[in-house]
Parts: structure tokens; sequence; C-alpha cells
């Protein structure tokens, strides 16, 4: 019966991540895969992460299973983090939580509960968006309709755009949103436009769905939430999934949360009962070890301003980094750079072909997406003159 089963093609993004490996060329250069690397090209463990975690195998006395919707100091500080600690909603009880595996989980498990409410509901997602939403939301029968958000010419949002799709999302429907560093493309929405969608999902009464993967590595932590809680003040519902991979380094711990906004307190309380089913479903217990770490980080005032010190520094470089990377580029070419300094995040497009991006890869050993997309936080000081020397060269022709 499962000798049927073809082998199937690598994940575009990890193929090309092990192809970089693989490459014996010593100046290679690998911007793929969408984590934070530091100056020596290392993924780092922060500081407060090591620390919490020594203090947790000292004291663990047992590894019984998890409360069914996880850690109950990490939903308390991620629910604190994402909506701000004197959030209106949050005090009068409106939000609730469950402790999910990574960002991923947590998309899964709001989609889940989506379906639960609204069996095969429309869900908006930007075009383009990360690739991986459409399985993860796709599996649970929820339907797509795309809206039009990256603007190549400008490399920047098509509100307009935007805004005119999205005003065929009706009541029952659900918009995807991108909380902050958009990927693939790093262009995010302004205050102002986060105050015209929530003019609309009021006037449509559609339900927001925020996907907050990077909040701390874009202007910081309450800048880069402040969009989605613009949206909480305004309107009854929303629903939220929130990732601890990149923001405290906790990648292989899966440690996320899906988070929801409701009307009142009876019905945050049963939509986290609705999520406790629904990862029963799927895979029954949530993982200790790094929500404990992560609720241990966001509960103690000296770790959690260790680990704020540590990402805002991260941020910093980021931001260091699409300044240099746009200045070198311009001096290696006669394009204009200067959208790597507006956008957000991790991600960036080049603006280059597929045939230019092969190019780079088969030519100079510079890896990214065909998409011309790059791991901003991939560059450093080692590699950034041969990444601009390599762009200059293909763009030549
Ligand atoms: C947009 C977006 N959402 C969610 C995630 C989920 O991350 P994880 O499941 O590793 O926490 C990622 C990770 O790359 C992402 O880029």
């Amino acid at each position: 019966m499962l000798d049927q089963l073809p082998l199937l093609p690598a994940d575009p993004i990890l193929g090309l991540a092990a192809a970089a490996r693989a490459d014996s060329n010593p100046d290679k250069v690998d911007l793929t895969v969408g984590i934070y690397m530091d100056e020596a090209g290392v993924c780092p463990v922060f500081e407060a992460v090591q620390l919490a975690q020594r203090a947790l195998i000292d004291e663990e006395t047992t590894k019984a299973y998890m409360p069914a919707a996880g850690d109950p100091a990490f939903n308390t500080g991620i629910q604190k983090l994402v909506f701000g600690a004197d959030n209106p909603a949050l005090l009068a009880g409106r939000v609730s939580s469950i402790q999910a595996p990574g960002g991923c989980g947590a998309l899964r498990i709001g989609a889940e509960v989506i379906a639960a409410a609204a069996p095969g509901a429309r869900v908006w997602v930007s075009d383009p968006t990360w690739p991986v939403h459409i399985p993860l939301l796709g599996s649970v029968g929820l339907r797509f309709e795309t809206y039009r958000y990256y603007e190549p010419a400008s490399h920047g949002v098509d509100f307009d755009g935007m805004l005119e799709d999205l005003k065929q999302a009706k009541a029952g429907d659900v918009v995807l949103l991108h909380g902050c560093c958009h990927n693939p493309c790093g262009a995010d929405l302004s205050i102002e436009q986060w105050g015209v969608i929530a003019d609309m999902a009021e006037a449509q009464g559609f339900l927001p769905f925020i996907d907050i993967a990077y909040q701390g590595l874009g202007d910081g932590l309450e800048q880069d939430a402040a969009g989605l809680r613009l949206l909480a003040s305004r309107l009854p519902e929303m629903i939220v999934a929130a990732s601890c991979s990149k923001n405290m380094g906790l990648y292989r711990e899966r440690t996320g949360a899906t988070l929801f906004l409701c009307r009142d307190s009876a019905s945050a309380e049963a939509l986290v009962s609705q999520a406790q089913v629904a990862a029963r479903r799927v895979y029954s217990m949530p993982p200790a070890h790094g929500a404990i770490i992560a609720g241990r980080i966001l509960s103690d005032a000296a770790l959690r301003a260790n680990w704020q010190a540590e990402l805002e520094a991260m941020c910093q470089r980021i931001n260091g980094l699409r300044s240099e990377l746009r200045s070198k580029l311009e001096s290696e070419t006669d394009r204009d750079f200067g959208f790597i300094e507006r956008e957000k995040g991790m991600f960036s497009f080049l603006g280059l072909s597929k045939e230019q991006a092969q190019k780079l890869r088969a030519e100079h050993s510079v890896y990214m997406l065909d998409s011309s997309r790059i791991n901003v936080a991939g560059v450093n000081a080692r590699n950034i003159d041969t990444l601009a020397r390599a762009v200059g060269q293909v763009l030549q022709g």
C-alpha cells in the first residue's frame, strides 16, 4: 500500500538551503532561510534563554504532560506581549490563548477554530504571502481569495489595490494580515493604513487573523504590534498567531500561541476549549521546554530586560545592514535600492529576475530564492561585498 507513494520534491526554500550547504565555495553566501544570523553567521541562543534554561534544568521535577492550554506563565506573558499589558480588552477578560507548537502550530489551531465556526470560510491572503500559509490553513478546508499587496515597481504596498480587493470581503470571511515584517516582501502597512483596515473590518464585518512571527525585529516590540493593537481597540473579535521562534531564537523548541480577542470573557473561555479540542485532534499536548523558558523570560524582570536588550540589538543590526546593503548595492549598480531601508524585518525582494537569481547561484555561489527574496539577517561584514559585487555583475548582464 505505501510503496505507491512517490518521492516528493524538497520544499523549495529548504532545498535551496541544502544546495547552499553542499556548495564547497568558501565565499558562498546563503540568504535563503528566514533565520537570524549574527556577524559570525551563527543563529545564536539568547543569553536570557540560556539563563532560563539552566534554572529550569535545575528546578524541573517532572516531565508529566503540560496543561492542555499550555504553560500559564507563557500564556499570560504572550497575551501582554502581543496586546500590551494595559490593553483594556485584556483587562476585561476578552483575551484568551492556547500555547501551540510554534507559529505554524498557532496558525493551524487558529484555522481549526475558524473552520469550526464557519466550515469552508473564505480566507483573504496577501499577494504574495508566506507560502506555508496555504497548506496550514487549507488543510482544514478553508478556501482562499487573494488581495493585492506588494507592488514590485515601487517595492511598497499597493494599498489602493488592497482596499479595492478587500471591499469584497464579507461578514464570515477572514482576512489574514502579517502583523509586521511582511514575509516575503518586508513592506508593511503604516499605522494610518491599519486604521483604514479597521474601518473596513468594522463596516464589512470580516474577521482579521493576524500572523505575527517577527515582533521586535522591525521597529521594536511595541511599535511592531501597534497595527494589530489598533484593530483590537476597535473590533469585537480577532485571532492572532504569535511565534517566539525569531524574537526569542526558540526556533527548534516550537514555541508559539494562538490568541483570541472575543466579544466577552465567556466567549474567550469557549474559544480556548475549542482550541484545546482542535489541538487534541492534531498533536494532543503542547511541548514544554520552549514555552516554560519563554514564560520565565516574560515574567521575570531581570531576564526580560536581558532579552529585550539583546532583541533590540538584533533589530538595530538588521536595520544597520539594510542601510549598508543599500549603499553597497548602489555603488555597484546604477539602480535605486532605497527600498531596502524602508522595508522592515528580515526580508527583501531585490527586484531581480528568476534568471538573474539563478545566475547568482550558478556563477557566484550567492543563494537567494528565485523570486530574489533575501534574508537580510544573513548578510554580514564578510559577505556583503561579495553579495553586492555579484549582484552588480549579474545586473550588467
Ligand atoms: C510569516 C510567518 N509566519 C509564521 C511563521 C512560523 O514560524 P514557526 O512555526 O517556526 O514559529 C514563520 C516562520 O518563518 C513566518 O515567516
